[in-house]
């Protein structure tokens, strides 16, 4: 059967992608940044999961706002690389994994999350630069298969973070009924607290964020019992791409164990982490 490995939440900031693009990772701007990540990547490099679903949000690269899906999950055997600013990343193609992305979309359906299916999407900074975390170097290919799960941070009304959170453990449920042997890894993207524009740009709150980077490891009902209004007024206006991150937690067991956490300020305007967690009680031979 499949299992979950590990999951990691990482903010999805296009200038990390773009410093990594553009060498710039030793600069005295980046350098702290990317220290932070080393004993992250050094873990998941030893870890390598077949296949990564990636719970992301789309930049309108993909999706513009003639069409918002709550939740979406690509279905396809591989997805371009799209962005705005720099323009796509010069990173490999994104290959997908169809076959567990049409199970995850039946059993998220009969389990009640009525998920909208994309048979062809491009993928824009908000899941290549994640990938970008995890594997600095992938030469011509990613290491793993890709499965995005979309959500909508961007136009209100969002999920709730109770949704979000209950998405993610029918995801968990999904993966875990997938009779195939695959070892899956679970991102959960964006954050933390940024505003990028208008009167509160460039907001940080530091404490908001050590708050839900601590609670999100054992207490994670404390950060689903927030509202969407709650996460803007702590995290600013695109902060609230950190329910993203409960996705992930969900689809999680209820026995994780921290690999590795770093929280930096600033890139570009935003507050970002990444956090690093094992599943043992997805272990094998691990009670289920
Ligand atoms: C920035 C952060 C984001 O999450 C994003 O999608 C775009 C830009 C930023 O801080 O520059
Ligand atoms: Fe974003």
């Amino acid at each position: 059967m499949a299992r979950i490995t590990w999951g990691l939440a990482t903010s999805h900031v296009p200038s990390i992608g773009a410093a990594m693009d553009n060498h710039k990772t030793e600069d005295p701007y980046w350098k702290p940044l990317f220290d932070g990540y080393e004993t992250a990547r050094k873990w998941m490099a030893e870890h390598q999961p077949d296949v990564a679903v990636i719970v992301y949000n789309d930049h309108a690269n993909a999706i513009d706002m003639d069409l918002v899906p709550s939740f979406a999950i690509g279905t396809a055997d591989s997805y371009d690389v799209a962005d705005e600013g720099w323009g796509p990343r010069p990173v490999p193609p994104v290959i997908g994994a169809p076959q567990l992305s049409e199970h995850m979309v039946r059993e998220l359906v009969d389990d009640s999350f009525d998920i909208t299916t994309c048979n062809r999407l491009d993928v824009d900074h908000g899941l290549t630069v994640p990938l970008s975390v995890y594997c600095p170097d992938p030469g011509d290919a990613w290491p793993c298969a890709v499965i995005p799960v979309l959500v909508n941070v961007i136009q209100y009304p969002q999920p709730t973070a109770a949704r979000c959170y209950a998405l993610g453990q029918a995801i968990g449920r999904a993966i875990r009924s997938f009779p195939q042997d695959l070892k899956v890894a679970v991102f959960g993207t964006g954050g933390m607290s940024h505003q990028l524009a208008g009167a509160r740009a460039g907001l940080i709150n530091e404490r908001f964020d050590r708050m839900f980077l601590d609670a999100i490891e054992h207490r994670p009902e404390t950060l689903t019992a927030l509202s969407r209004e709650d996460y803007i007024a702590e995290a600013g206006s695109e902060g609230i791409e950190l329910i993203m991150w409960l996705v992930m937690r969900g689809a999680m067991s209820d026995s994780i164990a921290r690999v590795h956490d770093t929280y930096h300020v600033p890139a570009s305007n935003t507050a970002a982490a990444l956090a690093l967690f094992e599943d043992l009680g997805d272990r094998e031979g691990a009670m289920a």
